[in-house]
């Protein structure tokens, strides 16, 4: 099978351009390469801004502040966190690297989005069982955004505490409202594959200044405020450099333009792909503003296109596309893990795909994507 960089069409490349470089060499230039400095201070400002948040601590990945936002939350070993089980692995990962136990719960056919009506049920189960669970992760999935303000209503009436995990969303709005912001706290990813990209980072925010400040704490080593090195609790090495931070100042500028990019790239897809009996997307609510992220297609039994063979297909054209995520219920490290429902995503699984989505793709590509695709179909 060939590696990534034999692909001709990525599916999900970066896109740097003057900005980025510009900032990055005066990073460079004023000698701010430590885990510190002016670019840090500035991009958590301008993350404030975009997502609304009071509060942001910039990290080295999305699935660190994932961990230090459970644990912000109160979140301990031997506890439950409930998720949607249609994720990507690190949404379950953070809960396991502190000894939680990940309880997955199936989703939404046409939203793909963790199921509320399943939600509540299970909250429900569990309070009468006396087993509610320490957190409940909404995940927003594919540039999509979920119904956090349904979510948090169910969470509420129980009082467990939310985490938004909004790595895929970040300039992704429902309702007006930034993706994320309807827990109590939310996290983005910048790893190279997502709309913002620092090369690898991630954030935390929340309306609880403090919660941040002590996930900024932890993520620093935990030192106290003295002349030496003293420390009351254990410490994480967390922090987002200054040069990552320059660069995701610099993706922050562009990221209108790349969101229009992708949502021009779905439409397309959208109209190749028509000809297809039965091929759908997932479903965009009224409400939602999503960042396009990655275009993820589901075939119809009826179209005779059966993801496996479709992704040989365009791997055989230099095309790289990607099985939805399995769900994690599905996944040998969380067999044994309690899961309510789960067939919704298996069944989205069996028949989806995501399909290159970068802002740079042209009309051209997205037509040459979408003839591999048709070529092998009933349509
Ligand atoms: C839903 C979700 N959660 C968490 C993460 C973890 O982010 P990171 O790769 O920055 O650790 C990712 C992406 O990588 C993701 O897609």
């Amino acid at each position: 099978m060939a590696d990534g960089s034999d692909w001709k069409l990525l599916l999900s490349p970066p896109e740097v351009g003057p900005d980025e470089r510009e900032l990055l060499i005066a990073a460079f230039d004023s000698n701010w390469v430590a885990p510190a400095g002016p670019d840090i201070d500035a991009f958590e400002e301008e993350l404030a801004v975009l997502t609304g948040a009071p509060a942001v601590a910039a990290l080295s990945s999305g699935t660190a502040a994932l961990e230090l936002a459970l644990m912000a939350v109160g979140v301990e070993a031997g506890d439950d966190v409930l998720m949607g089980t249609l994720t990507f692995a690190a949404s379950a990962f953070a809960a396991s690297h502190l000894g939680a136990r990940p309880c997955f719960v199936d989703c939404e056919p046409d939203t793909w989005h963790m199921d509320p009506n399943l939600l509540a049920e299970e909250l429900e189960r569990r309070a009468g069982a006396g087993s509610l669970p320490a957190a409940v992760v909404s995940v927003d999935l594919y540039g999509s955004v979920a119904d956090g303000a349904r979510y948090a209503a169910i969470c509420a009436d129980y009082d467990v505490p939310m985490v938004c995990d909004a790595a895929e969303a970040i300039g992704a709005f429902r309702n007006g409202i930034h993706a994320g912001r309807h827990g109590r706290v939310g996290i983005l990813s910048f790893n190279g594959n997502k709309m913002v990209t620092t090369g690898g980072g991630g954030a935390i925010f929340s309306d609880d200044v403090e919660i941040v400040s002590r996930a900024r704490y932890l993520s620093t080593q935990a030192r106290q405020p003295v002349p030496w090195y003293e420390h009351e609790d254990i410490g994480f090495n967390y922090r987002m450099g200054n040069l990552n931070a320059a660069v995701g100042r610099g993706q922050l500028r562009t990221l209108p333009d790349r969101i229009a990019a992708r949502r021009s790239v779905r439409a397309r897809y959208e109209s190749g792909l028509s000809v297809v009996d039965g091929t759908t997307f997932q479903a965009i609510p009224a409400d939602v503003a999503p960042n396009h992220w990655l275009t993820t297609v589901a075939f119809a039994p009826e179209s005779g296109l059966v993801p496996t063979p479709v992704l040989e297909r365009l791997r055989d054209a230099g095309v790289e596309a990607r099985h939805a995520f399995k769900p994690m219920h599905l996944q040998p490290v969380y067999a044994d893990h309690p899961v309510v429902g789960g067939t919704v995503a298996e069944d989205l699984f069996d028949r989806s795909l995501s399909l290159p989505s970068g802002s740079r793709l042209t009309d051209d590509d997205v037509d040459r994507v979408c003839d591999v695709i048709t070529s092998g179909g009933a349509a």
